[in-house]
């Protein structure tokens, strides 16, 4: 990474950390705020499996007990959606790579279109403090907004702030047995791409334990002076 990107080239920002830092909260806004499309593998996985494709049927098993789904399958999943039109806006991947096999595999599929990363930003929050967010967390089932019971209450309960729709969902693997594998598998598989975007310069530490809109600002600033 030289920090020279061509304006040409579209923005491509990583998101990195165990669950619960907040990397599909931060990931929406960004979204939002830079007109970037947000790639959540977690995402594209639970669409696979309520689908009952044959990816989603070997995922599910492995996601509901909190490891990392195989690489061969993320990596397909993960080809295929960067290729649609609308990733040609940017992107900011929510969950992806989560090994050195898919963050190598990353830059040979960047590489194939002369993109590159921009920024990875490392999401470094408190083990413990993540199974109480995970614990609370629940989505709007129509909309996808994400809450919390305590740290992100919709205005009505029950009631989506966004489109008003009542179909709160909570993920069959936000519980504390579940929780805990897939914190093993972040500090296991994950957490040598902090050497691994440090070696290319591209890491960019971001403190996730304050205020949402704190941490938004924080990780905006930074995406503004990568995309300049
Ligand atoms: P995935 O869906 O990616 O889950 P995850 O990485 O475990 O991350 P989470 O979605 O749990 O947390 P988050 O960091 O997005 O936090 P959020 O913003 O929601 O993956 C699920 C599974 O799919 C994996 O276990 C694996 O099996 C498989 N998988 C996915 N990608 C894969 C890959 N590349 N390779 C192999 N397998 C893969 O925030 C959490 C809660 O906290 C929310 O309620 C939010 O409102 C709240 N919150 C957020 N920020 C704050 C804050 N600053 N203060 C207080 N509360 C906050």
């Amino acid at each position: 990474m030289d920090g020279s990107r061509s304006p040409q080239t579209p923005p491509v920002l990583i998101l990195l950390g165990p669950p619960g830092a907040g990397k599909g909260t931060q990931a929406r806004m960004l979204e939002e705020r830079f007109g970037l499309v947000q790639l959540s593998t977690g995402d594209l996985l639970r669409a696979a499996v309520a689908s009952g494709s044959e990816a989603g049927k070997a995922a599910k098993a492995v996601m509901e007990a909190g490891g990392l789904v195989s690489d061969d399958i993320v990596i397909a999943i993960l080809r295929d959606r960067l290729a649609a039109p609308d990733c040609a806006k940017g992107v900011i991947l929510d969950g992806f790579p989560r090994t050195t096999t898919q963050a190598e595999a990353l830059d040979q599929m960047l590489a194939e279109t002369g993109q590159q990363i921009d920024a990875a930003v490392l999401l470094e929050v408190d083990d413990v403090k993540m199974v109480v967010r995970i614990a609370g967390r629940f989505t709007c089932g129509a909309c996808g907004e994400g809450y919390h019971d305590t740290f992100k209450a919709p205005k009505v309960a029950d009631t989506c702030d966004n489109c008003g729709a009542q179909q709160m969902t909570r993920r069959a693997d936000d519980n504390a047995a579940t929780v805990m594998s897939r914190l093993d598998a972040y500090h296991e598989q994950t957490s040598p791409l902090v050497a691994y975007y440090t070696d290319k310069g591209a890491l960019r530490r971001v403190d996730a334990m304050g205020e949402i809109a704190e941490i938004q600002n924080a990780i905006a600033a930074l995406t503004e002076s990568v995309m300049r």
